[in-house]
């Protein structure tokens, strides 16, 4: 069997399984979408949003790429964050990063990827801020992981730097932004940070004046 064949027939007996726990659950499903969580999480195929939280289809938006950014640049990014945060009305945002983190090791080395590059450069600004803590740690894992976790971090304070979650935060006091990492080694989510909706919690050069909204 060609391996994508294989996908198609589990495809299958996945609909018939939740056909048979909950015969209303596609029906249900295809009549709307209101989920609670945007997730924004790295590509890597070790880290699915559903899986790990143990939530079902529906109840997750997801946006996924190398490295979990948060690029003020990024039309993908910037559409999905208006559309969860200004039509679903998502109330959680949730940046889940990884130890072990592939984009985040390679943004550390020196090595050309080509195109990529352009992504990972992001990813070196973030080491630049933090250089003096990464550079003091000996063990190179150890300087990626603490990297993942800055990284988050900062992708966080890129997301509350934006009108849209500011705009929303004016409106509706929603949504909360959670900074998470998950440990390839043992399946674990460790929380890093969360931000409640507090224009005091938006570093004063990058708050837009209440009137704007
Ligand atoms: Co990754």
């Amino acid at each position: 069997m060609n391996p994508y064949e294989k996908l198609l027939l589990q495809n299958k007996a996945w609909s018939e399984e939740k056909l048979l726990m909950d015969k209303d659950f596609f029906n249900r499903l295809a009549h709307q979408q209101k989920p609670k969580f945007l997730w924004i999480g790295c590509s890597d195929s070790r880290v699915p949003a559903n899986e790990i939280t143990g939530t079902d289809p529906g109840e997750v938006f997801v946006h996924r790429n190398i490295a979990n950014m948060v690029v003020h640049t990024d039309l993908n990014l910037l559409s999905v964050l208006q559309y969860a945060v200004e039509v679903l009305q998502v109330d959680h945002i949730i940046v889940c990063g990884h130890y072990g983190c592939g984009g985040i090791e390679a943004a550390l080395g020196n090595k050309s990827f080509g195109l990529i590059n352009k992504w990972l450069r992001n990813i070196k600004e973030v080491y630049k801020l933090y250089q003096a803590e990464i550079d003091s740690i000996v063990d190179s894992k150890e300087r990626v992981n603490r990297l993942v976790e800055l990284n988050v971090l900062e992708q966080c304070q890129d997301l509350i730097k934006t009108s849209i979650i500011q705009k929303s935060w004016h409106d509706r006091k929603s949504p909360e932004i959670h900074g998470w990492v998950y440990g390839l080694t043992n399946g674990l989510v460790k929380e890093l940070t969360t931000i409640k909706p507090d224009p005091e919690n938006i570093h004063p050069i990058f708050r837009y004046s209440d009137d704007q909204f």
